[in-house]
């Protein structure tokens, strides 16, 4: 079987389980070959060996299953960075990327700023920020030590050599104070939506996704603790789901934060609210 048969046979497969069949194809195909996509535009009848069939012909049963991509390949692309993740983080999403950029547009000028990032997962967050200011010193928790593992990896990889990692349910373990400026992308789910029942989400870790019954436990924990760990006029930075921006805005609010603010995604939805302590 050449490049050009296994990527159409894959597509066929693929086209009743996934909304982009032949883009995974593709994806599945580089990643046996270890190749780039240009590569299979180049050489369409290059034939894959036998080793490469069974391991192409296995991972599309699993994507078949509904597994996801980058659970398959082991790696998602964030901040043009490559993260490993694996089942016990939550496969980072491109619209986490307008809070990394949020962060670091209002901080454009300042140096050695203090930034925690609360729940880190594969360290997606903390990990953009990091290479970007490698002057500012970033802490970066989660309570997943499994999830810790995986981050600690993608930090070493990507030479952010100014990220500290906690293992802490929230604030439990936090023992600084004084930070600029605290960041997180906590679970925000309703505990019966639907959604949580469907297509990748359902084999990302249910602890890394829902919170209470309508997705606001976690963001009103943070909301409430952060204060302690922030100093004077520091920053609290949360995403949130498209239809959260009025519970979260009351949270900020009710908690006392000042100059609260809200940034919409690619998508024009609204995803993240920021305020100053006091
Ligand atoms: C939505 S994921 C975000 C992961 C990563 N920051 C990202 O944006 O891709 C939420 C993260 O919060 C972590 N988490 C959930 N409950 C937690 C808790 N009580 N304490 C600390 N971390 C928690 C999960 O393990 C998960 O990694």
């Amino acid at each position: 079987m050449n490049i050009q048969q296994a990527l159409q046979q894959a597509s066929q497969k693929l086209a009743e389980s996934s909304p982009s069949a032949v883009l995974d194809a593709q994806v599945l195909l580089t990643f046996v070959l270890q190749c780039n996509s240009a590569h299979l535009l180049a050489w369409p009848e290059k034939n894959l060996n036998h080793e490469q069939q069974s391991l192409y012909q296995q991972l599309l049963q699993q994507r078949q299953q509904g597994i996801p991509i980058a659970y398959l390949t082991g790696l998602r692309e964030f901040w043009s960075l490559n993260f490993s993740v694996n089942h016990s983080t939550l496969i980072p999403r491109p619209e986490t990327e307008t809070l990394v950029e949020y962060i670091l547009s209002k901080f454009n000028n300042e140096d050695k700023l203090s930034v925690l990032d609360l729940g880190t997962g594969s360290g997606a967050i903390a990990i953009a920020i990091a290479y970007e200011r490698p002057d500012w010193i970033i802490y970066a928790s989660d309570n997943s030590a499994e999830a810790l593992e995986v981050a600690r990896q993608n930090s070493d990889i990507h030479q952010t050599h100014n990220v500290t990692f906690i293992n802490s349910n929230w604030f439990e373990k936090i023992e600084q104070g004084d930070l600029d400026i605290i960041v997180s992308n906590p679970p925000y789910i309703a505990q019966a939506d639907l959604h949580l029942q469907q297509g990748d989400v359902r084999f990302e870790p249910q602890s890394a996704l829902s919170s209470g019954e309508i997705g606001m436990d976690d963001i009103e924990h943070i909301c409430l603790h952060a204060k302690a760990f922030l100093k004077a006029d520091g920053c609290l930075v949360i995403e949130h789901g498209y239809d959260q921006k009025k519970l979260v805005a009351s949270c900020f609010h009710k908690n006392g934060y000042s100059e609260i603010e809200h940034k919409q995604d690619m998508s024009g939805h609204t995803r993240i609210t920021a305020g100053k302590k006091y």
